[in-house]
């Protein structure tokens, strides 16, 4: 979300005429887009904006502006914190940065429940694959979470918006797209179509082109059988779901106000795994939640060991200004949250490792995404259960679906060969 919001900014400057660079140095503008998820992510973002100040001194045309989660949830105060800063917009104000880059000093906040029928020309920063935010904000307001607050009231893009998108993304010869919303699994409400999720999978479907179709994220609580149907017929629709458990406590889940059980999940895990074979499932876990006890954390250790999810992304809580989880009682010591994050990374790295290993020698189809990170000459790409594959071949492959046969596993990737 946040990668594809850069997106955005940066095809908004570009039509300014603005072009991009890696080198701050040469840079007249300097745009942070924040994450305020969790308390770590402000930490950083404060750092590295502190490390700018001299850049400004040598270079005082230097604009520096502040968008996304921390500028929405910190405002004028940003200003107050970090002279230096020209500009801060939020997440849901995108679209006024032509205006704001021309000023000393100025900022644009306002909550736009109007701005999902504004489209804005992403420079894409891939060529295989694109992301297509199909909804803005969250209406769930889980104890927790800061989102409803910086990214507002959830609003579905209209059906005609997004097929003119996936159309051009279509010609211009992307192979895969990612459906993206805060809780994708309600789009639809508030649109005069009566359009909901699956009806948007089935529209795309119909779409010549884009190969791959994924989304993120799912909410447990909006999957629905309609939707692991539509999974199931349509071919392009990739066997992989991100649908975030966050603790396998039902009395946790209830403070979370998550509004389901752990065998609400666990039955919807079962119906997935029933209908789509070989669907590869990862979420997120919180761990220290307030009042969370240790009796409750076993129940997440217990959830992950029943479940075997294919990777989850875990996080020790992190209290967040305006959340209703922050006035709940018993809070967790910091060492408390942090044993029990590295017990849940551990537990999971097995299970992921195991489950990878699995794969040696079968065959896999991947779709070829350009050169790999680890370098060695080596390419990169996904299976459709979104496992990185790298293996040895030819730039040529890139925008291919390939077979590959699986030679070697690892934690977060796998090794193939053509
Ligand atoms: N503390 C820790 N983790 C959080 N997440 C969201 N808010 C918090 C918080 N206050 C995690 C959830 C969510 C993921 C995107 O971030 O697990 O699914
Ligand atoms: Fe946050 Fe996701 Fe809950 Fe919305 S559904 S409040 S984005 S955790």
């Amino acid at each position: 979300m946040n990668f594809h919001d850069s997106e955005r900014m940066i095809g908004i400057l570009r039509d300014e005429g603005y072009n991009l660079t890696d080198n701050p140095d040469e840079a007249d503008l300097i745009i942070f887009n924040t994450c305020s998820i969790r308390e770590k992510a402000e930490q950083k973002f404060y750092s590295d904006l502190g490390r700018l100040r001299k850049l400004k001194k040598t270079n005082p045309g230097l604009k520096i502006g502040v968008g996304g989660c921390i500028a929405q949830q910190e405002g004028k105060r940003i200003f107050g914190r970090v002279p230096y800063v020209n500009l801060v917009l939020g997440p849901q104000n995108i679209e006024s940065l032509p205006d704001l880059i021309g000023t000393e000093k100025s900022t644009s906040l306002e909550d736009r429940p109007d701005n999902s029928k504004t489209y804005i020309h992403p420079h894409r920063l891939d060529r295989i694959k694109a992301w297509v935010t199909i909804m803005y904000g969250c209406d769930n307001f889980c104890s927790y979470c800061v989102v409803p607050y910086t990214r507002g009231r959830e609003r579905a893009r209209p059906w005609k918006d997004i097929h003119r998108e996936v159309k051009g993304l279509s010609e211009a010869g992307y192979k895969e797209i990612t459906l993206l919303g805060q809780n994708v699994n309600s789009y639809g409400s508030g649109l005069e179509d009566g359009m909901d999720f699956t009806d948007l999978l089935y529209k795309i479907h119909s779409m010549d082109g884009i190969k791959r179709i994924r989304f993120i994220t799912s909410h447990p609580k909006d999957l629905s059988k309609k939707l692991v149907r539509a999974m199931k017929e349509l071919s392009k629709v990739c066997e992989h779901i991100h649908l975030p458990l966050q603790s396998g406590s039902d009395s946790v889940l209830y403070l979370m106000k998550r509004v389901y059980t752990y065998s609400d999940y666990k039955e919807k895990i079962e119906l997935l795994r029933a209908e789509i074979p070989g669907i590869a499932i990862t979420s997120d876990i919180i761990t220290g939640f307030p009042g969370e006890s240790e009796e409750d954390f076993e129940k997440t250790v217990k959830a992950l060991k029943e479940i075997n999810y294919d990777g989850i992304f875990a996080f020790k809580y992190s209290k967040r200004p305006n959340t209703s989880a922050v006035k709940l009682p018993y809070h967790m010591p910091d060492e408390v949250k942090a044993e029990r994050l590295t017990r849940v990374l551990d537990i999971q790295d097995e299970i992921t490792l195991r489950k990878n290993k699995e794969l040696i020698g079968k065959e896999v189809g991947v779709l070829v995404e350009g050169k790999s990170k680890i370098g060695e000459d080596k390419m990169t790409g996904r299976t459709r259960t979104n496992k990185i594959v790298n293996f040895s071949g030819k730039t040529d492959l890139i925008g291919q679906e390939i077979k590959l046969r699986i030679i070697e596993a690892r934690h977060h990737s796998l090794e193939g060969e053509i």
